[in-house]
């Protein structure tokens, strides 16, 4: 997957021009500039506080940015208001997955439906990609492990028929046998036509799925590239600062995500 060629001469399903987002007097990203192509896994990957989050919910509409665009289909969508952007095709899984603790699994997944256009994903179908679900419809999401509520928290974004998924680290808090499971079901994700925009604090992870890959420092740019065109050293640079990765912080060359990763302590 990683070898496909982009299809830079083709319109870019989302782009983001030369973006910077405020937090009062804090600059989270600084002319973040990138373009997602149909059918393309684009990972931004960054330390925990790098920006990501700022960046997703920025494209979702949930902030303003200060300075910069959002151009989806090559429409600039920087002013519509975030259920403009849900019924044009843009869904989040948001950081946390925020579901309705109180509801049940399948409420929650009539939450996402609200907004829906027309496409090929509806509560059944999402029941075919997680098996166990159906059974489990009735259950409140109070009472589902993390990882149920990660999957649940992605159903409820595809009920929406995005055509740009936007995923805010999947692993977090999650056991890494349950983060490959998830992360598993992105194949047929893109099968049905969604086209993911994804941050991770895991590396490991995000290389594994990504097709294009971005690194985040303190709101900036440090790399960007194919995972077959970038070296371990350089991923690792670009993660922790030249400073940090000189002083050996990083850990496992190759794995810049691991040490400190939520994933220790996790849940199911
Ligand atoms: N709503 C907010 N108000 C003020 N500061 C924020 C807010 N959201 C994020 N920040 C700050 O912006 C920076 C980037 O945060 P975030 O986008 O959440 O990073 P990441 O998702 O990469 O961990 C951090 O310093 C964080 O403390
Ligand atoms: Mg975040």
């Amino acid at each position: 997957m990683s070898n496909a060629t982009r299809p830079e001469n083709g319109t870019a399903v989302l782009e983001v021009r030369d973006l910077t987002v405020h937090h009062g007097q804090l600059r989270a990203l600084s002319n973040v500039s990138f373009r997602v192509y149909p059918g393309e896994v684009y990972a931004i990957i960054g330390a925990n506080g790098a920006g990501k989050s700022t960046l997703l919910r920025t494209i979702a509409g949930l902030h303003h940015p200060a300075a910069g665009a959002i151009l989806y289909d090559g429409e600039d969508v920087t002013g519509l208001r975030p259920e403009r952007r849900a019924t044009a095709g843009i869904a989040m899984v948001p950081e946390g997955r925020r579901l309705f603790p109180s509801l049940t699994l399948e409420e929650n997944l009539k939450v996402g439906a609200t907004f829906a256009r027309e496409g090929p994903w509806t509560i059944e179908r999402v029941y075919e990609l997680f098996t166990w679900m159906k059974d489990r419809r009735n259950q409140r999401a109070a009472q589902m492990s993390g990882g149920e509520q990660q999957a649940t928290a992605i159903g409820r974004a595809l009920v929406a028929n995005p055509r740009v998924l936007l995923l805010d680290e999947l692993s977090l808090g999650l056991a890494p046998v349950v983060v490959q499971r998830i992360y598993g079901m992105l194949p047929q994700i893109l099968e049905s036509g969604v086209t993911v925009l994804l941050v991770e604090q895991d590396v490991t992870q995000a290389l594994r799925v990504a097709t294009h890959l971005q690194c985040l420092l303190e709101g900036r740019t440090t790399l960007e590239g194919r995972p077959s065109d970038v070296t371990a050293e350089q991923v690792e640079a670009a993660y922790f600062g030249m400073a940090g990765a000189a002083a050996g912080q990083g850990g496992h060359p190759g794995h810049p995500g691991q040490p400190g990763h939520p994933g220790e302590g996790s849940e199911p």
